[in-house]
């Protein structure tokens, strides 16, 4: 027996390509900002709900059938390996794409990208350089994008650190987060997040490193929390959250030697802990490069969450993923 199942059920076949067309409800997930509070706060909740029912894999399939396209124009171990399960895991698949194979906006327009992708698939994970170009993407397409991860931001990975940070703390409310490095795409999403969640954001960066100008205004006109230093030492004064990033991002390995330089007296280390909060959680989104901005002797350590911070990759996005794709 044939039957057209799904969202397409109560329409004649000939309006389907007309309804594929037309998704005026999907969300992206694109920066935390763009979220409300409520909203995140739902998503984190899901996460946390999730979470035990994930690790006995007693989660039910709330999105069977359902694909996610996973598009990556950069390496990754944790953002693909997370999304991947994570779909697995609510009974639907995934399929991992190279920049390479898809050549948006080489071979063909974003644009068509986004049309053709939309008819097949039911989500897109996209790893890319240029954060407007995934703007773009999202515009075009009529299924969820998700942001993982570009020049300009790394959504998904702070939504799992606040996550990390609430299961070791209790809560993030009031707490300083301290990050030691790069003005990069972590503190960009950082300072997003000091839009929607009400802690204190420090970051200690060389000079010549701060943060993208764009989202520190918007931070500011915000009324968020957060101040930019130079000085490591002042900045992790009483911090409760340490975090760390490379001293250089994917796409920048041609400036590693510059770098490694410039960030030398940023690397977090147990002389620099020494001023911390005594009960201070340290965080890296890992890839970590141990002994340039982070010691084995810190990584190692008692006060490191880093791999309970990558396993929330998965619950955190899962919540997304369960949010987003319908
Ligand atoms: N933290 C993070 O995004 O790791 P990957 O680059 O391995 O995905
Ligand atoms: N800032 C780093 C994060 C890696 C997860 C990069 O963009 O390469």
């Amino acid at each position: 027996m044939f039957a057209v199942l799904g969202r397409t059920a109560n329409h004649p076949v000939t309006e389907v390509a007309i309804l594929a067309d037309k998704n005026p409800d999907k969300q992206d997930f694109l920066a935390i900002d763009e979220w409300t509070y409520p909203e995140l706060r739902t998503i984190l909740d899901l996460a946390k709900a999730q979470k035990p029912l994930a690790r006995a894999h007693k989660l039910p399939h709330t999105l069977p059938n359902r694909v996610l396209a996973c598009v990556f124009a950069k390496p990754s171990l944790r953002t693909r390996v997370s999304f991947e399960v994570a779909m697995r895991q609510l009974g639907g698949q995934s399929m991992f794409i190279t920049d390479k194979e898809i050549g948006m906006g080489v071979r063909e327009s974003v644009h068509d990208v986004a049309k053709v992708m939309s008819r097949l698939c039911d989500g897109i994970m996209i790893r890319w350089f240029d954060d407007n170009e995934v703007r773009e993407l999202a515009r075009h397409a009529t299924v969820p994008v998700i942001n993982g991860l570009t020049d300009l931001t790394h959504p998904c990975q702070v939504m799992a650190d606040i996550l990390t940070v609430e299961e070791h703390l209790g809560t993030i409310e009031g707490k300083t987060v301290v990050m030691v490095g790069d003005g990069n795409n972590l503190a960009n999403s950082w300072l997003n997040a000091s839009i929607r969640f009400p802690f204190n954001f420090i970051l200690a960066c060389p000079e010549g490193y701060e943060p993208d100008a764009g989202i520190m205004d918007k931070a500011e006109n915000a009324g968020a929390s957060f101040m930019i230093t130079h000085d490591p030492q002042e900045a992790v004064e009483g911090a409760h959250v340490i975090y760390g990033d490379a001293f250089y991002s994917m796409g920048q390995e041609d400036e590693a030697a510059k770098r490694r330089r410039d960030f030398a007296p940023f690397q977090i280390n147990a002389r620099l802990l020494e001023a911390a909060h005594p009960e201070h959680i340290v965080l890296h989104c890992l890839p970590a490069h141990r002994g340039e901005e982070i010691t084995d002797e810190v990584m190692d350590g008692p006060h490191a969450v880093v791999f309970d911070e990558a396993e929330n990759r998965l619950h955190a996005q899962r919540a997304i993923l369960a949010t987003l794709i319908r």
